[in-house]
């Protein structure tokens, strides 16, 4: 499936199931001083996820710009020598405000992957956070429990700063085989290897984390999803990288036209480099284009 087919059938999807379908906001966050760039879907319903403003919908989807460049979420470092990473990439998101909560925001994740995208529901492996037991008994209504994992705050339990809205969270992981990664016995989700790719992280806001960092709950309970749309799209398309995708191409095939460097018979420290400089031409157009002054 093509990349401009995935983007829209995600959009489809969640606005048969109520959602309404709201443009990305700027990389550029509007009156946000925690913020130096969009680094997530929810970033634009931060305050419909606080209770302090009210919408016309209590459901949404969107594709949102993010950059991941610096600050609490920053990706910089591993661009260009992992298969996933991006400071540039697109996520694409399912938002509850004080409206569904853990149980369908999992059923519709299951349902989209499975079924419209028709990937193999025995590759996916569910995460939950060490004490959520609420979700751990969703998931395995679903998959066997052996495919569950419980990991810890770092990897499920997701806040935008260190100040702000944040909750318990469940991620879903694909997995790529045993002959990608680190082929350790160990190798399960949570493991910083490619094996098993975090695709989409399913968040249950329910805190407002403030200053002092004491978390007070919510007068709603929210969900905030955010997929890599990038990955979805390298395990849809079964490619090594992110970047061997067709959102990337037209990029390689100019990069291999300016160096004169064939990237497929490129060594790992040329592919790193064409790898780099597609994630950073991206992320400087888009942050030029939505007004940063470099
Ligand atoms: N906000 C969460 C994340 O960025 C889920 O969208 O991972």
């Amino acid at each position: 499936m093509k990349s401009p087919q995935i983007r829209q059938k995600f959009l489809d999807y969640f606005e048969k199931n109520g959602h309404t379908v709201v443009p990305s906001s700027s990389l550029i966050p509007a009156e946000d001083p925690t913020l130096l760039f969009a680094n997530a879907g929810m970033n634009q319903f931060k305050d419909a996820f606080l209770g302090t403003e009210k919408r016309t919908y209590t459901r949404a989807t969107s594709i949102q710009k993010c950059v991941r460049a610096g600050g609490k979420h920053n990706d910089l470092d591993q661009v260009g020598f992992t298969a996933r990473h991006l400071t540039f990439f697109e996520m694409m998101g399912n938002f509850s405000f004080g409206d569904y909560f853990k149980t369908e925001a999992i059923a519709f994740a299951w349902e989209f992957l499975t079924k419209n995208m028709g990937l193999d529901g025995e590759k996916l492996y569910p995460s939950v956070f060490t004490e959520d037991d609420d979700s751990y008994d969703l998931w395995a209504k679903i998959v066997p429990a052996e495919r569950i994992t419980r990991l810890g705050a770092e990897h499920n339990f997701w806040s935008m700063g260190d100040t702000g809205p944040c909750g318990p969270c469940t991620e879903i992981y694909f997995d790529r085989g045993s002959e990608i990664g680190c082929k350790q016995k160990s190798c399960a989700p949570g493991c910083e290897c490619d094996r098993f790719t975090e695709i989409w992280n399913l968040v249950f806001m329910q805190y407002n984390r403030d200053e002092d960092g004491n978390q007070n709950p919510l007068k709603q309970t929210g969900v905030d999803t955010g997929m890599g749309f990038e990955r979805l799209v390298m395990v849809m398309q079964d490619k090594e990288s992110v970047y061997d995708t067709d959102v990337f191409a037209p990029l390689i095939t100019k990069i291999e036209a300016l160096s004169g460097k064939d990237y497929d018979a490129s060594d790992d420290e040329a592919r790193a480099a064409f790898r780099v400089l597609c994630d950073h031409v991206r992320s400087a157009s888009l942050l030029i284009a939505d007004g940063c002054t470099p």
